[in-house]
């Protein structure tokens, strides 16, 4: 067993370093993501982790240009990535079997966007949950609409990815706020 805080090699700086660099890029060249690497964003998707082991997740993936291009109109805006990207990845999760879809539909955003930053690929979260089109028609209606997806699959969002059209600059140290880092203290005894 290595002692907490070992270091551990060069995966955990890779994972560090992929959280350093990552940013949401919605500007893609025309290069396209390789199938080997689109398909290692997949896996991080599947290896998220959700509560109970449910694994409520569906992820549809799209490279068709007309779907994608319907898919940046469900919302009314931040969604214009959508229609100029590589691919999107599309959760969708069965509420019926995890009455934590949002929750785990996030973590598995989340580790596919951290991994695509990790391979050099951009991508961006569009969120869907609780946003509508320039009607004010029900994005995730429309979502499920275009993939032919039963009700009670809920969508919290799609995941745009593409090769970067330019470098991004990294957050730095000096954007994170630490006074929202809260050390709570024991309780001191009564005097
Ligand atoms: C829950 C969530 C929803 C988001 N929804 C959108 C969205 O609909 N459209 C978009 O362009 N960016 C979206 N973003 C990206 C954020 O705008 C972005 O993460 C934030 O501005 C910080 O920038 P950074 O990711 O480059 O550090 C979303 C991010 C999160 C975590």
């Amino acid at each position: 067993m290595k002692a907490a805080g070992e270091p551990e090699g060069r995966d955990k700086m890779e994972l560090l370093d992929a959280m350093k660099k990552r940013r949401s890029v919605r500007s893609y060249s025309e290069e396209r993501i390789p199938d080997d690497v689109l398909k290692t964003i997949l896996e991080a998707g599947l290896y998220a982790p959700t509560s109970q082991n449910r694994k409520p997740c569906e992820f549809y993936v799209v490279r068709d240009r007309e779907t994608l291009q319907k898919l940046a109109a469900v919302k009314k805006a931040g969604a214009g990535m959508l229609a100029v990207c590589d691919t999107a990845v599309a959760v969708f999760a069965d509420s019926e079997l995890a009455d934590t879809w949002i929750e785990d539909a996030s973590v598995a955003l989340t580790y596919m966007h951290l991994m695509a930053a990790g391979l050099n690929v951009g991508s961006c979260w569009c969120q869907l949950h609780l946003r509508a089109d320039a009607e004010g028609a029900d994005a995730e209606e429309a979502a499920r609409r275009i993939f032919s997806v039963p009700e009670r699959f809920r969508i919290v969002g799609i995941l745009a990815l593409g090769m970067p059209l330019k470098e991004t600059k990294p957050r730095t140290l000096s954007d994170r706020d630490y006074a929202r880092i809260h050390n709570v203290e024991p309780a001191k005894p009564q005097e």
